[in-house]
């Protein structure tokens, strides 16, 4: 069965069809076909007379792409957020029992059914806002039994084809749990010689906190290293609080993005131009912190990918909205509204190792999003509503108004 749109306004991501003049690709009086899942044909209307049965929508995008997100989460940490909006830090938050080990015990008590079915919901939520693929992080189990357990659940609704589709990344080098706090090492030792192993299979990435209130440079490096030879690929966050060598480790490790960036050395910013790491900025987590942006006009001049996603999370980013972090990268980080743009389709497709998405062409999977929008720059605007009509996956709408 042979579907599609047609559309005053398709925008591609296609840098062989944009120029100076069309960055984005976007073709006038366009169609898009899918066919088997896949785009079939994506051109100008009048070159595909079969289009003329196909919804006439105002503008078409590929489906948009959060690349960092630890939406995998269950409970409620609004006590802390109050915490932080009257200046608060994360020592006052700890010590009223918040954080990271929050979720965690959160994780400890919750079915997994639970977990799943909160994250299903959640997960269709981002889709309503035009979300197609989703990196989910664990990192709120860390014992052995509690990572696995988030992470069957990921690998639950990464199984089905009624939500975005799902990218699952390991991360229980998140924090040290309670029951390890007076010895970490004994931590680290767990995640290498049971955690991981385990998680092989269940996980497609690898990612490390690698910063001064959370693991070394060293500590992220053996596990990293471990986990990509068992066929894992690498990510990290770097320089959230400190600069402490995290990007020059992302480099070295040829990682696919180093993340957050709000401090970061120039050498760092050279290893990451010189592996093509790409810069994932996080700008809902910047703003709930009150800080100061990432170097984004040296991350541009060295030529590195920039990526924007959510950081959707309980606890510095609560938000399930990557329209959202699009409107406040352009706002707070000064990326123009192309940047941010490329940042939650095709660079994010990159850094996920998706090569079949993120631009639509054909053979590209049929990840789609029709808006209830005249322009892609409109993507921009902190709405706080969804304007997407219909957001379909590999040619399967599973938000919106369904095909007919
Ligand atoms: O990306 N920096 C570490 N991880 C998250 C915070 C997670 C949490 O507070 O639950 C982040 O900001
Ligand atoms: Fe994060």
């Amino acid at each position: 069965m042979i579907t599609g749109f047609r559309s005053p306004r398709v925008v591609t991501f296609d840098p062989q069809i944009s120029d100076a003049s069309n960055p984005l690709g976007a073709v006038r009086d366009g169609c898009i076909a899918f066919e088997n899942g896949r785009v079939s044909f994506i051109g100008n209307e009048v070159d595909y007379p079969e289009s003329r049965s196909f919804p006439l929508v105002p503008l078409i995008t590929p489906g948009l792409i959060d690349a960092h997100t630890h939406a995998c989460w269950v409970g409620s940490r609004h006590d802390e957020y109050a915490i932080r909006m009257a200046g608060g830090d994360y020592r006052d938050i700890a010590s009223r029992g918040g954080g990271i080990v929050a979720s965690s015990r959160a994780i400890a008590t919750a079915t997994e059914h639970e977990i799943e079915s909160t994250l299903l919901a959640r997960l269709k939520r981002m889709s309503s806002l035009g979300v197609t693929t989703c990196e989910v992080k664990s990192g709120y189990g860390l014992l052995p039994e509690l990572e696995l357990k988030q992470l069957r659940a990921i690998a639950n609704v990464a199984a089905r084809r009624d939500a975005p589709s799902v990218v699952s990344t390991f991360l229980a080098l998140h924090s040290v749990p309670a029951e390890y706090k007076s010895n970490r090492a004994e931590y680290i030792s767990t995640v290498r010689d049971v955690t991981l192993p385990s998680a092989v299979g269940l996980a497609q990435f690898v990612d490390a906190y690698v910063d001064a209130s959370a693991f070394t440079v060293d500590e992220a490096r053996m596990i990293a290293t471990l986990a990509r030879s068992m066929g894992l690929g690498v990510r990290l966050h770097v320089g959230q609080f400190a600069d402490v060598g995290g990007a020059e480790l992302a480099a070295d490790l040829g990682a696919l993005s180093a993340d957050h960036l709000e401090h970061v050395s120039a050498r760092g910013i050279d290893a990451l131009a010189a592996s093509g790491t790409a810069a994932c900025l996080l700008p809902v987590a910047s703003f709930t912190l009150g800080q100061s942006p990432p170097p984004v006009a040296t991350l541009r001049e060295a030529g590195i990918a920039m990526v924007v996603a959510s950081d959707a999370n309980p606890g510095t980013a609560p938000t399930e909205s990557l329209p959202l972090a699009l409107a406040l990268a352009v706002r707070l980080y000064g990326l123009t509204p192309e940047e941010a743009l490329i940042g939650s389709t095709r660079n994010a497709a990159r850094s996920l190792g998706l090569n079949d998405r993120g631009m639509l062409q054909i053979g590209a999977r049929a990840d789609v999003v029709a808006w209830d929008l005249v322009h892609e720059h409109a993507l921009i605007q902190p709405w706080g509503t969804s304007k997407a009509l219909t957001v379909v996956v590999e040619g399967v709408a599973i938000a919106g108004t369904s095909l007919s």
